[in-house]
């Protein structure tokens, strides 16, 4: 790959992350992300093809320096062609390092498929260890099959298992410990996420966020954290040592901690647009060039274009701060 080829933007910011959506449609309805009664999808025909979407990875990884694949949605293990993306991107060269996150409703059943197929870890979201508050949370009674699916993906030596947590006021922001315990035991990579604004419902309110600050603070009061001696390196999450190691937990401040300026992602949403930001207002619709039969050049300048205008950072904080029409469902983590 010719490095000045990349995906770099105007701030000097390469983009070597691919987060690719592969549905917006989802068996959970988490309060931050979706309402109760779902969404209207996307419609079947806007969605690209397994082909079309192993299509532009393979422009990702050989034209456009893209090393790292994860595949996000909506729920990607709702994708019925999951397997044979997964298989397709393996057999890219250079080889990217290919990673799903995921509810793991339904992982117990695919993780040795996936595993084989060359998915090298995932990322399993998990807010709660009560199954009650589970429930009340996500709007589906799935507490067991998602700790059924994270169990099975770890027994299938996918490593790390990392789980992803959103703590939000008066409902789950009182089981940063016990969460953290629960790694332990069991070996996993805990990271929490500061709620960002990006619920269908438009709901977010800033003093309502669990903050990087505040999730530390109950973490301090019955574990040792360290500073972690592995270098940050482009990773949004800071992380500390847990009882001086190996364990590590991380905490992503997306909103009081921006990470903007080392940020080293490019996504592809599930009907075939760039966004050069989670944040972003604008997309480039390479779907639609494909379909009108673009060459891969054509395409892989087209997502160039689409990552030199990244602005530097998301703005939350600006009084002109935007949230972007699209919800995060329908944008992949
Ligand atoms: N803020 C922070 N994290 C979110 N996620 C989904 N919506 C939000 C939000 N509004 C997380 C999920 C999952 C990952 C894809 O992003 O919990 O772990
Ligand atoms: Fe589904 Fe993930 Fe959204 Fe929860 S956060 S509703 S698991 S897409």
């Amino acid at each position: 790959m010719n490095g000045a080829a990349g995906l770099v933007d105007r701030y000097g910011r390469r983009a070597t992350d691919l987060r690719v959506s592969l549905t917006d449609r989802c068996n959970l309805r988490c309060s931050y992300c979706m309402p109760p009664e779902g969404l209207p999808w996307l419609p079947k025909e806007e969605i690209l093809t397994d082909a079309e979407i192993v299509r532009l990875i393979g422009i990702a990884v050989t034209r456009l320096g893209v090393t790292e694949v994860r595949f996000t949605g909506g729920e990607p293990l709702l994708r019925p062609g999951l397997v044979d993306i997964v298989t397709a991107s393996a057999a890219l060269a250079p080889r990217p390092r290919l990673s799903l996150t995921t509810n793991a409703i339904g992982l117990e059943r695919l993780a040795s498929a996936l595993h084989a197929a060359g998915l090298d870890r995932v990322n399993v979201s998990l807010d709660t260890l009560d199954p009650d508050r589970f429930a009340r949370l996500a709007h589906r009674r799935r507490f067991d099959d998602t700790i059924r699916g994270l169990h099975a993906a770890h027994a299938e030596g996918l490593r790390p298992v990392k789980i992803n947590t959103v703590l939000l006021r008066g409902i789950n922001d009182d089981e940063a410990p016990a969460l953290l315990r629960f790694a332990l035991e069991h070996g996993y990579e805990l990271r929490f996420i500061e709620q960002m604004p990006l619920d269908a419902q438009h709901g977010w309110k800033r003093e309502e966020m669990i903050t990087a600050q505040e999730i530390l603070e109950s973490l301090n009061a019955w574990f040792d954290l360290s500073p972690d001696p592995a270098e940050r390196a482009g990773a949004p999450a800071e992380t500390w040592l847990v009882n001086g190691g190996p364990t590590r937990v991380g905490v992503i401040g997306s909103v009081t901690r921006p990470f903007c300026g080392d940020c080293d992602r490019t996504r592809l949403t599930a009907d075939g647009q760039v966004r050069n930001c989670l944040f972003a207002t604008g997309e480039t619709d390479l779907r639609g060039l494909m379909r009108a039969g673009a060459s891969d050049e054509d395409l892989a300048n087209a997502w160039r274009a689409a990552m030199w205008g990244k602005l530097p950072g998301h703005g939350i904080d600006d009084a002109s701060f935007l949230q972007p029409a699209r919800p995060m469902s329908a944008i992949g983590g």
